[in-house]
């Protein structure tokens, strides 16, 4: 990792970084237990093992005052209605916020706090969303064709925190009936258990 100024290109039609350390791709079999029809989950997995996501990093150490950033890139597609969506996460350091912007497609990005507040902003080329400390947050492309493609920074000390979202689910999903995208109540949410102070 070189202590100098970077520069690179984001230019369509894909938005791949000219520049990037790390590509990371997250297929069907990563998402376990995370939409809520798991008949079709499984059929789709049967049949194969898509890739819903690519994330691009351009790599700094994770310490406060760097500025982690990249790209991600949601593919098109649903599992049963369910509209393909990254895995989501609260970050480990709460505290800490994102931005991103949308260069290419359709999408919402789903939100929620640990108090229960949630939210869905669209995303579209051109928005810029302000995730705030506190909010877990999931990117997903309700386009049909096109890639959903952000840009994202965030605090190198953020940290990712899987696990609460792989327990508890996000407490809306984004679907599509009767051609429309709907957001709907996560009949599998699960309330988070509140700590009792023991190890
Ligand atoms: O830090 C972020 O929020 C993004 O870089 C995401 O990591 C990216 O969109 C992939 O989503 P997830 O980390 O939930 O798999
Ligand atoms: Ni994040």
């Amino acid at each position: 990792m070189r202590n100098e100024p970077r520069a690179f290109m984001l230019e369509g039609p894909d938005y791949v970084p000219s520049v990037y350390d790390h590509h990371l791709t997250r297929r069907l079999s990563a998402m376990a237990g995370q939409y809520a029809d798991q008949a079709a989950y499984e059929q789709m997995l049967a049949g194969e093992d898509v890739t819903l996501y690519e994330v691009y990093e351009l790599q700094r150490p994770q310490v406060a005052g760097e500025l982690l950033h990249g790209i991600s890139i949601v593919h098109p597609g649903k599992v049963g209605d369910e509209f393909f969506m990254t895995k989501g996460h609260f970050h480990t350091v709460l505290e800490t916020g994102e931005i991103y912007t949308c260069l290419k497609g359709r999408g919402a990005m789903v939100m929620e706090t640990p108090e229960g507040d949630w939210a869905v902003e669209e995303l579209y080329p051109g928005r810029v969303l302000y995730v705030l400390p506190r909010w877990a947050h999931r990117s997903v492309n309700t386009g049909h064709e096109e890639d959903l493609v952000t840009f994202f920074v965030y605090p190198g000390n953020a940290g990712h925190d899987y696990g609460t979202i792989e327990t508890q689910g996000f407490r809306k999903l984004v679907v599509e009936r009767q051609e429309q995208m709907q957001i709907i109540d996560n009949p599998r949410w699960r309330e988070r258990v509140a700590s009792t102070g023991s190890a």
